[in-house]
């Protein structure tokens, strides 16, 4: 992409006023000017917000590989488009050239189309952070398969559920998973998943950790077996802006995942000027999120943004505390990282540690340093200052989602001045109000109301796959004409934005998106269980930790309490994964409920937080004498 950047502060206004007053012209011009395509949009942007039927670039042809790896093969063939860093850093690291990575790509497209993939399909994809998962994503983008990644830290049941959900034809996954000093058999659970699974034909093993696996005849295959015979030509699927790029899950405050559909043209081009901008990317950096892939983050700025704008992106596969609590200092050292993406619970476990484990390294390689995925404290943000970008690297605190698809709130570093906590300004193209729960928009400065978007950016996900009527319900009818974010923000006398955190019953714990109904109805199953309610309370190092009030069946009351509660954890790490286990639990006699039989939430959270200050009217309730009960025996 060529003149995409913002200058300075004064051009940032100039360009964020030009983008408000004419989106489609802003849009139009950035489309122009980044990318390559088959055939031009008719239109920028057509959208009903009543309906949530949003198009961008309508019916421009494009792929979004020839984007992100095609394109550069002429200029920068040899370049190093993948970093992998292992778990072990003694085992080598691979450097990826966009050369290679094109090779990798079509290759891969061959393996899946042999086993009868074809534009449209799904495919679910669950591997660790290795080079195969970026390859695989690729490969499904350019025959035009739809790839559906989950994090490969999902159990068994959260896996099947994904994969029923979306109807994937092919699972590729690895034999195993290293993470730190503990290896993970993937595979094995794949198995399980994959028999309450009737969908899926094809399960394509990647081999990582030599553990032994079961191959089931007619159904498993050996990646490396199949690439042998696999040509290196793909000529990439003509796509259409809006077909189906990927489908991601997250939780929602109720019912199962939502899978959120991102479609082609408006995703590319919004992640590619986002990465530009956010991360003031220039020609031979080197960038490094740490996310995992399995998300959002990992989607749009590991792969996605970076490949568009021919950067070289890591993909590191092991822990920060692996082998010592320094492995991040070191790879920013060993590779010499230029811009570093990483999430504040991260920050806030290393800043426990002693500052020498920083201080051994260089990091003078550094330029720009980010957070993203929760609220980052004043204590975190200052550390990540001192200690790794020495006082000289501003610090971009992005705010966005899954939904949102690219950063949506970020101060766009040596452009707009930082503040401790704040996200800062929108990014232009981004339209964020604050709104009161009266419907009313929040106007001026210093208020805070519910964060909404006003007007669609192309990034925005366009449907909850196979379930368009939640999608609407979920985003677009609590205010309607906007983008309701879920999230809670203020603005200050500057016009800053700092998001207070989520205003429904999405909980993120070390910034994973936790819904409390899945982890409720997971607990509920236990046979000695009877009603259980999960609330959020603030945790030193995970940001939020889960709080569990549990009622027991009447054979639940005589059994061995800290026993019950293992069990329940398990039970959470079966259906869900270990990320959703609870900090506590209490077992209650009863949960504090309005007339209509809704729980109250509010109260469980407050007394969770240790905060017996501010109950509000309890008198309503039909249980009043329980809040003294839950109150006495919190666990403190
Ligand atoms: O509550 C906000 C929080 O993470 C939520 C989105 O989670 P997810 O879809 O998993 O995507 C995470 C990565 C983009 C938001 O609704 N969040 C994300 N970034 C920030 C944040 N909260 C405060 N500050 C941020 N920078």
């Amino acid at each position: 992409m060529k003149n995409l950047y913002i200058d300075d502060l004064p051009d940032y206004f100039k360009q964020y006023k030009k983008s408000i007053k004419n989106p489609k012209k802003f849009w139009d011009k950035i489309a122009d000017e980044g990318f390559v395509w088959y055939q031009r949009w008719t239109k920028v942007v057509d959208f009903d917000m009543e309906k949530a039927q949003i198009k961008w670039f309508k019916n421009a042809k494009l792929n979004i590989t020839k984007n992100c790896i095609d394109r550069h093969l002429a200029q920068r063939g040899d370049k190093t488009a993948i970093i992998f860093e292992p778990n072990d850093p003694l085992e080598k690291a691979q450097y990826i050239s966009y050369r290679e990575l094109h090779e990798r790509v079509c290759k891969m497209a061959n393996v899946l189309k042999d086993l009868g993939v074809e534009k449209g399909d799904r495919v679910c994809i669950y591997l660790p952070m290795i080079p195969e998962l970026a390859v695989t994503m690729l490969a499904c983008a350019r025959m035009g398969a739809v790839h559906s990644v989950i994090f490969a830290g999902f159990s068994d049941s959260a896996v099947s559920s994904r994969v029923n959900d979306c109807g994937a034809k092919v699972i590729v996954c690895s034999d195993g998973s290293y993470r730190g000093t503990k290896s993970i058999d993937l595979k094995e659970i794949i198995d399980k998943a994959v028999e309450n699974c009737p969908t899926v034909e094809k399960v394509v093993v990647v081999r990582r950790t030599g553990t032994e696996v079961t191959m089931k005849e007619g159904r498993d295959l050996w990646l490396d077996t199949l690439l042998e015979k696999a040509s290196s030509d793909f000529v990439s699927k003509i796509m259409d802006a809006e077909d189906p790029l990927f489908i991601l899950y997250t939780s929602g405050s109720t019912g199962k995942p939502k899978g959120m559909l991102h479609t082609t043209a408006g995703y590319m081009v919004y992640t590619a000027y986002t990465f530009k901008n956010v991360f003031n990317y220039r020609e031979n950096d080197i960038y490094w999120c740490t996310a995992d892939i399995g998300w959002i983050t990992g989607h749009s700025y590991i792969l996605y943004g970076p490949l568009a704008n021919g950067a070289t992106t890591v993909i590191f596969e092991g822990v920060p505390t692996y082998p010592e609590p320094d492995r991040f200092w070191q790879v920013i050292d060993k590779h010499k990282v230029t811009q570093f993406y990483t999430a504040p619970t991260a920050i806030r476990s290393l800043a426990k540690e002693s500052t020498q484990w920083v201080e051994k390294y260089d990091l003078s390689s550094l330029r720009v340093i980010g957070s993203v995925g929760e609220p980052i404290n004043d204590e975190a943000w200052h550390w990540y200052n001192d200690h790794v970008g020495k006082k000289k690297c501003p610090i971009v605190d992005t705010w966005w989602q899954t939904e949102t698809g690219g950063i949506m709130i970020s101060p766009i570093p040596f452009v707009t001045p930082t503040k401790p906590t704040y996200a800062t300004l929108p990014l232009p193209g981004i339209q964020p109000v604050l709104m009161d729960e009266k419907r009313n928009e929040i106007t001026g400065n210093q208020v805070d109301g519910n964060l909404c978007i006003r007007f669609p950016w192309p990034g925005i996900a366009r449907t909850i796959w196979g379930d368009h009527q939640r999608y609407v319900e979920t985003y677009f009818t609590a205010f309607p004409g906007k983008y309701f974010t879920g999230d809670g923000a203020l603005r200050d006398e500057t016009g800053y934005y700092r998001i207070t955190g989520r205003v429904d019953d999405v909980i993120i714990v070390s910034g994973h998106n936790l819904g409390t109904a899945p982890i409720e109805d997971a607990i509920n199953q236990h046979p000695a269980v009877a009603e259980s309610a999960i609330v959020g309370y603030p945790h030193e190092i995970k940001g939020s930790a889960l709080y569990g009030y549990v009622t027991l069946k009447e054979s639940g009351q005589v059994r061995d309490r800290e026993n019950l509660r293992k069990e329940i954890n398990l039970l959470i790490s079966d259906m869900i994964g270990p990320i959703a286990k609870l900090d506590k639990i209490q077992f209650v006699s009863g949960l504090p409920k309005t007339r209509s039989g809704k729980i109250m939430r509010r109260i469980l959270r407050k007394i969770a937080e240790g905060d017996f200050s501010s109950f509000g009217d309890t008198s309503t309730l039909l249980n009043p004498e329980i809040v003294e009960e839950i109150k006495n025996d919190r666990i403190g």
